[in-house]
């Protein structure tokens, strides 16, 4: 282990919006809205506000106050806790790696896509061009060319953009980078939820979303939908915050910061579920059918119903698009910068590597085996693998660690609950230590038995 003099953030201003930048991403956009409409729409706001109040807030001042105490990546900091739990450490390490190869590839889909709105190169059938032209690319002449520039170079340009905002360091590239990327964010998500506003059937895409159905919240499954929005929406578990608080000034205030980062995810969830579904509204207004029927959400929703919609409007499709795939890669952008800083900073404090070169070495690593992967037609098989290795077992697994954490971490807490309290204006009570202690640890379990459950089914 070598002691390098840490980098550091310039302004509290500066972390907070880096920490929004990690928590506004592609579960924003696409995830929330539909995980919203089918676990009780109105209702299911209920049990999403109390799994932010008892756990998300809780657990991201718990990820500060980890990374704030020992100022070091995961694994150096879960070593100091505990000798053993550095493996706990690299482990995210290896999560953030296969999650980084993936997020790179769909952020390069979304930029080429920004530049097919304009001129609508997706044709009648979006749905055909994304997973037979786009990706899968035919043997028809000009196909190659298509590829290269459609696909390959996109994903070039998005790993190049990253890693050298990364080259940069955490204030003169982090820190700048979000400093711009988020404000850009919300005043063109803005625009773009103002714009489906005034389309027609939003209102629709609105009731359908909002009517509460009151039911649904003695549905378990709905609590564990709830939870998992918050868990993987704040990305909690994946060391990411620990690695940005490790580049926080000693008195800073944690607590605060925590609250505001959490609500700030949550509010531009929301404004993306209204924006989502009154797009959805209009889509099942001028195909004559329900909300249902068009209700979708993921790669379903970005590449093939947002194309058919700015297809469908009668004016401004373009900028629509522009607006809706402009957020979803500067959204994506600025979360997988932090996913990649995890493993960027694990390794320099095992190697003591200069930022450069770590970025060169992991940066350069992750970035060669997503451009290797995904320019080609297998994939879309990859991201396939992937995204059900995430979402059936990244919950479950992730749960797991956490409460092999929580069995030793139990008794740590109190360290941690004062460290916050020394430089934070907000204490933390009795509450924190049972929504971490009890209240956490007992849905883990639940969601760890549920998602099993449904595996085995
Ligand atoms: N929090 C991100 C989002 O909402 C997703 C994410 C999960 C990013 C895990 C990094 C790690 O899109
Ligand atoms: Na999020």
């Amino acid at each position: 282990m070598v002691q390098q003099t840490r980098e550091q953030w310039g302004t509290r201003a500066g972390f907070l919006m880096a920490a929004i930048g990690s928590a506004v991403g592609l579960g924003n956009i696409w995830r929330f809205p539909y995980i919203a409409y089918e676990n009780g729409g109105g209702a299911f706001l209920v049990p999403y506000l109390i799994a932010l109040i008892t756990a998300g807030v809780p657990l991201l001042i718990l990820e500060y106050s980890i990374g704030h105490r020992y100022r070091s990546s995961a694994p150096l900091s879960y070593r100091r806790i505990a000798r053993p739990a550095e493996a706990i450490g690299w482990w995210q390490v290896a999560i953030c790696f296969v999650i980084a190869i993936y997020y790179g590839a769909i952020i390069a889909w979304s930029c080429a896509y920004l530049v097919f709105s304009v001129r609508e190169s997706w044709g009648e059938d979006p749905n055909a061009f994304f997973f037979n032209e786009y990706l899968q690319m035919s043997e028809a002449p000009g196909a190659i060319s298509g590829y290269v520039s459609g696909v390959a170079l996109p994903l070039i340009g998005v790993w190049a953009v990253v890693l050298l905002i990364l080259a940069l360091g955490v204030r003169n590239g982090i820190e700048k980078a979000n400093k711009i990327f988020i404000p850009l964010l919300v005043v063109l998500f803005l625009v773009l939820v103002v714009q489906a506003l005034t389309l027609d059937g939003a209102a629709q895409g609105l009731n359908a979303l909002f009517t509460p159905d009151w039911s649904a919240m003695l549905n378990g499954s709905v609590w564990v939908a709830a939870y998992g929005q918050i868990f993987f929406s704040l990305s909690i578990g994946f060391a990411i915050m620990v690695t940005y608080a490790s580049y926080l000034r000693r008195r800073t205030d944690l607590t605060g910061t925590a609250i505001t980062a959490g609500f700030a995810n949550s509010s531009f969830e929301l404004l993306a579920g209204i924006g989502v579904f009154a797009a959805l509204g209009f889509m099942a207004t001028t195909a004559g059918t329900g909300v249902d029927e068009v209700a979708t959400s993921g790669i379903g929703l970005a590449f093939v119903a947002f194309p058919q919609i700015i297809s469908t409007l009668p004016f401004g499709g373009a900028l629509f698009g522009v607006l809706f795939f402009g957020s979803l890669t500067i959204a994506g952008i600025s979360s997988l910068i932090s996913i990649v800083e995890v493993n960027i900073s694990a390794v320099r404090d095992r190697t003591g590597l200069g930022r450069v070169p770590a970025v060169l070495l992991v940066g350069g690593l992750t970035a060669l085996v997503s451009i290797l992967l995904f320019p080609t037609p297998q994939g879309l098989h990859y991201l396939d693998v992937f995204d059900h290795f995430i979402n059936q077992y990244g919950i479950a697994l992730a749960a797991l660690v956490m409460l092999i954490v929580f069995a030793w971490a139990l008794r740590r807490l109190t360290v941690f609950q004062n460290h916050a309290n020394a430089v934070s204006t907000l204490r933390l009570g009795v509450w924190w230590k049972i929504a971490l202690g009890v209240i956490t640890p007992v849905l883990l379990g639940f969601m760890m038995w549920d998602s099993l459950r449904t595996e085995l089914m």
